[in-house]
This record gives structure tokens, sequence and C-alpha cells, in this order.
């Protein structure tokens, strides 16, 4: 029997819950491996060096439990590591197998939805300082001017299961007012960082009228799907049996109690046990 080779979705925490939730139903015949690194999260204002160094070590276990391909459903680590991951380790480590990103998927169709070419990006403090959005909807949207804010406290926010109540009106009030303070012609938002859905309904309130409001897992689900079309050599290895396995680096207790709100059905986690070490310690 061919040995287990489930697709691997990767986030900081629970954010990348809400790209599987998407993945999944477009795509539900493959096996799924998610790995939440909870106990180090947030990721999005650590350095480079931490967020590469993290997102490696995930990366390197997926490989170990048998997936040929890692999808990294956090922006934080797509703007931060993946390049490095794809151009410096992959060659040598397992040059056969792919790590992609959420970011490419995004930028490659974003510019589709504005007709006047003013794009806002709601992300990590991370995100934004990385320059990816900016540089990638260059490539593909050259007429597109983009518009970024850091939402800091989002995430926390949001890990800390506080984006239901009043006090989160205060921070998604501030960062939009901040955001349309650079151009009142943006009208088009992404939230890019796979936590925010959880913070969509809230964010929709305060936005302008007509402004179109974009969460990433519908489109790397679609992104995904076609590069298993383009790359039938990878599709055909992953393995597809409909299972879904999901492992946290914290407690599983607290996973399986917040899981369900960014993924839309219970789970039921398994504890890892990484390295835990800061990148300071000797
Ligand atoms: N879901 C991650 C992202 O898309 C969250 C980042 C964090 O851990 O701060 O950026």
């Amino acid at each position: 029997m061919a040995a287990q080779q489930p697709i691997g979705v990767f986030d900081s925490g629970y954010g990348g819950l809400t790209v599987l939730k998407e993945i999944v139903k477009a795509l539900p015949q493959y096996d799924y491996l998610y790995l939440g690194d909870n106990a180090r999260a947030p990721y999005g204002n650590r350095s480079f060096e931490t967020v590469y160094k993290y997102t490696l070590e995930c990366v390197q276990w997926f490989f170990n439990q048998g997936c040929s391909l890692v999808i990294l459903a956090c922006n934080t680590a797509s703007a931060k590591a993946l390049r490095s991951i794809q151009q410096k380790d992959l060659p040598s480590i397992a040059p056969e197998k792919r790590v992609l990103g959420v970011i490419r998927p995004t930028t490659e169709v974003i510019g589709r939805y504005s007709s006047t070419n003013h794009v806002g990006i709601l992300a990590t403090t991370g995100t934004v300082a990385s320059g990816s959005y900016p540089l990638e909807i260059e490539k593909f949207f050259p007429q597109v001017h983009v518009h970024q804010e850091a939402c800091p406290m989002w995430v926390p926010l949001i890990e800390n299961n506080e984006y239901l109540q009043p006090g989160a009106d205060y921070f998604v009030q501030q960062h939009l007012k901040s955001l349309f303070n650079q151009s009142d012609k943006i009208d088009t938002v992404l939230l890019a960082c796979t936590h925010y859905p959880l913070l969509k309904h809230k964010i929709a309130q305060y936005l302008p009228d007509g402004v179109t409001l974009l969460s990433q897992g519908e489109i790397v689900a679609k992104g995904l799907g076609d590069y298993l079309q383009r790359h039938p050599e990878l599709a055909i290895v992953c393995s597809k049996n409909g299972s879904r396995r999901f492992y946290t680096t914290d407690s599983t207790t607290d996973f399986d109690n917040h899981a369900a709100a960014f993924f839309g059905e219970e789970v039921k986690s398994f504890h890892l046990d990484l390295e835990l070490r800061s990148p300071d310690a000797q």
C-alpha cells in the first residue's frame, strides 16, 4: 500500500484553519495535516530570523511526516520565510518537495476586484514591513496603488478569544480609519492575515459603503487546485483518503476549544513537542 502523503497546512496558530476550511471544500479528496505553532504564536511582530527559523522547523516536521507539498497558510511566514526556504533550503534538504505560500495566489488575482485601482491591505506588522504585497501586486497589476495598514492587536485579540468583545471594535475602527486616511479611493480591502476572517463581520460594519472586503481562503483554495492541475506529478503522489489530522505545539484542549470558530467544525488535535527554544538560547 502506498504511504500516506497528506498535504501539509501550516500557520503560527489557528488562522490557517480559515484557509484549510476552504481548501477542504474545494479539494475534499486529499489527506490534510495541519500544524498550528500556537506555543510560539503570534509570529507577526517577530524578526525575519525568528519567523524563518520557526517556519523551517515546522516545514521539516511536515516532510518527516511524508508530506510532499506544504502550504504556509500564514501571511507572516509566507512573507518572511518562504523565499529562503524555497531558494536556500529545499534544493539541499528536499529538492522534490514543494512549499507554497498564500501571498502569490492572492496577488495574482487581487487587481481584478478593484475598479479604482486602489487596494487596501490589512496585515500583521511583519507582513507590512516585508513589503511583499506591494512588490508582488506590482508584478501582476502595475496600475494598482497599494495602501497598507499594520494591525498588531488583531491577532492577539483573536488568539485570546476577545474578538467579539466591544473592545475589539475600537481597534477595528482605529485601523480602518488609518487605512482610509491614506486614500479615499480604496474600493477593495484584503484581509492579508489568515486570522482576520474572524473579525470580518466587525470590519464590514465599519467599512465605507461599496468597498469589497476579501479574505484569502477561497482564493488560495482555487490557486491550489490550479497548481495541482499544472503539476500532475505532485497531485499524483498526494494521498487521497479524505483524512484530516490536526497538531498544535501548545495545549490540545485549548486548540480543540477554539479551532471550530476558524475551521467551521469540531476538531480533535494531537500535541507536537517541537524543541522550543528561543532564538538566542544557547
Ligand atoms: N495567520 C498569520 C498571518 O496570516 C498570523 C500571524 C501571527 O501569528 O501574528 O499572518
